[in-house]
């Protein structure tokens, strides 16, 4: 087996070939003058099993790259051509939410699917979804982050209630409270632009004793999660904890948490960042070698 990292992949790679105990290497980028990429994988592919593997935030230049790099393995001999991408991308757009507007998630997927024989990604964004399997005609592994979660909460933050910002966390936190064995509530949200969300909640004042722990799958904006928290303070709740599964942060998110009085913000490490807490890595190499005999 051959693991490529994508750019920005190559801790990612370095940990997932220690674990799998295989070769890895970072896939070599060349940028001409006029703007188009030049993809080089340098390292022997013929007759190998390769990985590419990479979170795919800020995903537009990471997939062309991820593409030419499929493609390139796949004429160059790989048996296969697999990604390991935390993160998967543009998952969020699953319905034309206005006249004339792409399907991404859909579209996304066929992309991938059309340079790749299967997929490795963590708690993808499922909503109007039922599963990956309803847009990816690859073979798709989701590995869930609710076990790592619940272990981290019962070690840190045992006898708190958890807290959902929007009826689409209900699949997340319903997991995570009955694998942490503690008490759970979800909020409702209205989303009127990028970063304007009204979030409301019913029945809060009976968790008054409990410290909350926010959690959601994505924090971008931070927008859903400072909402949440205001309406949990209006409540009479304490300060919560947050926890995300994929910690895309937009530059301002952390401060705007901060200023929300939030107590702590802890994520897994899909998406490196100062806040990683909750590693995945060792699941994610189970799911790889499951594909590769
Ligand atoms: C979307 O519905 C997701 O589950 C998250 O709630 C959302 O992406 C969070 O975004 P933001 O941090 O920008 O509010």
């Amino acid at each position: 087996m051959l693991i490529v990292a994508l750019p920005g992949g190559a801790h990612l790679s370095a940990a997932l070939a220690r674990a799998l105990r295989c070769d890895w290497t970072e896939l070599v980028l060349h940028r001409f003058p006029d703007g188009e990429t030049l993809v080089r994988i340098d390292a022997p592919v013929k007759g190998r099993h390769v990985v590419l593997a990479g979170s795919l935030h800020q995903p537009n230049d990471k997939t062309l790259a991820l593409l030419f790099a499929a493609d390139a393995a796949r004429e160059l001999g790989a048996v296969q051509v697999g990604l390991v991408a935390p993160y998967l991308a543009y998952m969020r757009q699953d319905k034309r939410f206005h006249r004339g507007e792409a399907i991404t998630s859909r579209s996304y997927a066929r992309l991938l699917s059309s340079c790749l024989d299967f997929l490795v990604t963590v708690d993808p964004h499922l909503h109007r979804w039922p599963s990956l399997d309803a847009i990816y005609p690859i073979r798709t592994l989701v590995v869930p982050a609710a076990p790592a979660i619940a272990r981290w909460i019962r070690h840190h933050h045992p006898n708190r209630v958890l807290v959902g910002p929007d009826a689409e966390s209900t699949q997340w936190v319903s997991e995570v409270a009955r694998l942490a064995g503690v008490a759970c509530a979800v909020l409702a949200k209205t989303r009127r632009g990028d970063r304007d969300v009204r979030i409301t909640g019913t029945g809060l004042a009976a968790h008054r004793h409990l410290t909350p722990i926010l959690l959601d799958d994505i924090i971008s904006t931070g927008q859903t999660l400072v909402a949440a928290a205001d309406v949990l303070k209006a409540a009479g709740l304490a300060p919560p904890v947050c926890i995300g599964v994929h910690a895309l942060f937009e530059a301002e998110a952390s401060s705007r948490l901060l200023a929300a009085g939030v107590a702590q913000v802890v994520t897994c490490d899909t998406i490196a960042h100062p806040t990683n807490a909750i590693a995945l890595t060792a699941h994610l190499a189970r799911a790889v070698r499951s594909q590769v005999p």
